[in-house]
């Protein structure tokens, strides 16, 4: 499964290939399992319960799953499927597929040595990070309509700030349940270190999200977040993005 590591050779328009689930070797199944263990104890402190639910129902414990598997009992739950990508994918491929409720993981397992950061995602990081929320019908529906706004974005010269968007709310965002702070962002989620910090450490600051606010933040990739947006249901993330963002692209490109 190495050898697929950012191989594009001979891939279609979609850029979806096949999850060979035989060509994982067995140490890639245990390093899956290790990875798995390990966020296991720090979910039930740090994740919200949406969360929580949706990965016991997905009753991972065998390796690497089974892309096929999972994408029946997704499309049962919210009508979503996942497709296997051999990496990060062009940005109108990307969004064409959530604008159609498939959601694009990678096939590939990082290396033992990867084990604490990886610059790109890695099956871990997709599947377990992004897959489980999407059995949470009103998620499900908002990642269908970034995928959607994802396209108008590319047409309004708003990617830049959609994806400072995307960064603060499905991959770091924080969301409060029951007076607590709990994590929902899959980059949060899939990470050993930066989840406890995002939720626990005195540095960073926690503010109340908002739309406009997070496409006017920059992010640095390589390096925890300064600042974590909280939401307070993903019934508010829907209504905060619902509105029409033509006119936020226009004034923060004027900017
Ligand atoms: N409402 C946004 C627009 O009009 C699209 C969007 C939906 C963005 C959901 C993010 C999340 O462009
Ligand atoms: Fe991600």
């Amino acid at each position: 499964m190495i050898g697929l590591r950012g191989n594009y050779e001979g891939i279609g328009a979609d850029f979806v290939v096949e999850q060979d689930l035989a060509a994982y070797s067995r140490d890639e199944h245990a390093l899956f399992d290790r990875l798995l263990t390990r966020q296991a104890d720090l979910l039930k402190k740090y994740a919200c319960r949406t969360y929580r639910e949706a990965l016991a129902r997905l009753d991972l414990q065998g390796g690497v799953p089974d892309f096929v598997k999972t994408s029946v009992a997704l499309s049962r739950a919210t009508g979503w499927n996942i497709v296997g990508v051999p990496g990060l994918i062009p940005d109108d491929v990307f969004f064409n597929h959530l604008a159609q409720r498939r959601f694009p993981v990678t096939v590939w397992l990082r290396t033992p040595a990867e084990m604490d950061y990886i610059v790109e995602p890695d099956v871990f990081h997709d599947f377990f990070g992004h897959v489980p929320l999407l059995f949470d019908p009103t998620y499900a529906d908002h990642m269908q309509e970034y995928g959607k706004g994802g396209l108008k974005a590319l047409r309004l010269n708003g990617l830049k700030f959609l994806a400072r968007l995307y960064w603060f709310t499905i991959e770091f965002g924080l969301i409060r349940e029951n007076g607590a702070i709990k994590a929902y962002g899959a980059g949060l989620l899939s990470s050993a270190g930066e989840m406890p910090y995002a939720i626990a450490d005195t540095k960073p600051e926690r503010v109340l999200f908002d739309a406009m606010t997070t496409m006017a933040t920059p992010y640095d990739i390589d390096r925890y977040q300064n600042t974590y947006f909280v939401i307070d249901s993903f019934e508010h993330l829907m209504a905060e993005t619902a509105p029409d963002f033509t006119p936020h692209y226009a004034a923060l490109n004027a900017r």
